[in-house]
């Protein structure tokens, strides 16, 4: 099988930080695995820091990416959900072998079934983004996503046009939040209304003066998807008694979950979309509900896919210059790879 990956972790200007090979295919899919032939891939800030951060040489080369849209080719003898010929979508596992190969296991658990009225990359664009913004807000965080709970809320998103944020927008709108999402260039302040933010403010500059100049004093939620110690402190002082905090980019440094955090009783969240997987939880099929809800939602209307570039087919160039725009963190929505040539 066709497949883009590395056997050395190298800077992204080296060509040879990304490239292609022929494997050989999995084994047939045991337990609660699905064989997917697939078919379009997303690209993602997990991807660019495993490929960074790695150490030695890998025989055989290992296979970044996780996000997926493909065709089920068969499945373990355990699978309950799918069939063969089911069109699926999923993030999968950090521990296993990623995507960008033309065949992948991945166990059903984790995945859900394509919205049908989607193709197959602006399907790609949605599972890993998908997961971490609803995990965080309905599952970590204690928001429900019935609409009426939260009205009158206020959400703000900090790193509202990147994957997640563009998701989270949609969700916390859903909900019923008055979304406050932040963007630092026009194209991506036009990017978050189009998702549904209510305001959008910068966050280059002083957050409370922009939001007092809405109107709004203080915020209920807020959702940090971007840099966890450099609003860490404004964030405190922004948040509401009783307040939550959700989190989902590692911290550089130490936090402190002193004042005002402990005076006003804020609730601090971690999301991380692997730890199911990783962990092999009792739950892990809750990835599997995730999805399917998101794919019913897209289907009637209700969330859009978050797709804003198509790299053209899933190769070590192409992957390579995904990777390239993605760390320069100024990304809008989701790029997406299809087809193999
Ligand atoms: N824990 C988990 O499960 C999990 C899951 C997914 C992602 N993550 C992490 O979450 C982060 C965001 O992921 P993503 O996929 O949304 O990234 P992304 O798509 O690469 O985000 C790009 C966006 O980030 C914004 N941005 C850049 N610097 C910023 C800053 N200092 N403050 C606020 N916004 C800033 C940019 O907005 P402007 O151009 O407007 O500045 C840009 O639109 C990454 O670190 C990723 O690794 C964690």
């Amino acid at each position: 099988m066709k497949a883009a990956g590395l056997s050395r972790y190298l800077p992204i200007e080296d060509s040879r930080a990304l490239e292609d090979f022929e494997l050989p295919p999995p084994a047939a899919p045991q337990g609660q695995d699905l064989l997917v032939g697939v078919q379009a891939v997303s690209v993602n800030p997990v991807d660019a820091k495993l490929r960074r951060s790695g150490k030695g040489e890998e025989t055989p080369p290992r296979i970044l990416g996780f996000d997926a849209a493909g065709t089920v080719l068969a499945v373990g003898p355990g699978v309950t959900a799918f069939e063969v010929g089911d069109e699926v979508y999923y993030a999968g596992d950090v521990t296993r072998p990623g995507c960008n190969a033309q065949l992948q296991l991945v166990d059903e658990r984790l995945v859900g079934r394509k919205p049908a009225t989607l193709d197959f990359a602006e399907a790609a664009a949605l599972p890993l983004t998908t997961l971490t913004a609803w995990e965080l807000l309905f599952q970590r965080m204690p928001y429900q996503l019935d609409g009426r709970r939260n009205a009158g809320r206020v959400l703000l998103i900090i790193g509202g046009a990147g994957g997640v944020g563009s998701m989270a927008i949609q969700l916390g709108r859903h909900a019923g939040f008055t979304v406050v999402a932040t963007a630092s260039r026009e194209e991506s302040r036009a990017w978050c209304l189009q998702m549904g933010a209510g305001h959008v403010i910068d966050h280059r500059q002083p957050l409370a003066p922009q939001l007092q100049a809405l109107g709004i004093a203080q915020v209920d939620a807020a959702l940090n998807l971007a840099d966890t110690d450099r609003y860490w402190q404004a964030l405190g002082e922004l948040l509401a008694p009783q307040g939550h905090v959700g989190l989902v980019v590692e911290p550089a440094g130490e936090l402190r979950i002193g004042d005002p955090y402990k005076a006003k009783c804020i609730g601090i969240h971690w999301e991380f979309m692997f730890a199911r997987a990783r962990f092999r939880t009792a739950d892990m099929i809750e990835q599997h509900r995730i999805l399917t809800r998101a794919a019913s939602l897209i289907d009637a209307g209700e969330l859009r896919t978050t797709l804003t570039r198509r790299l053209g087919p899933i190769n070590a160039a192409n992957l390579r210059q995904a990777h390239r725009l993605l760390e320069s963190g100024s990304t809008v929505g989701k790029l997406v790879l299809e087809g193999w040539d």
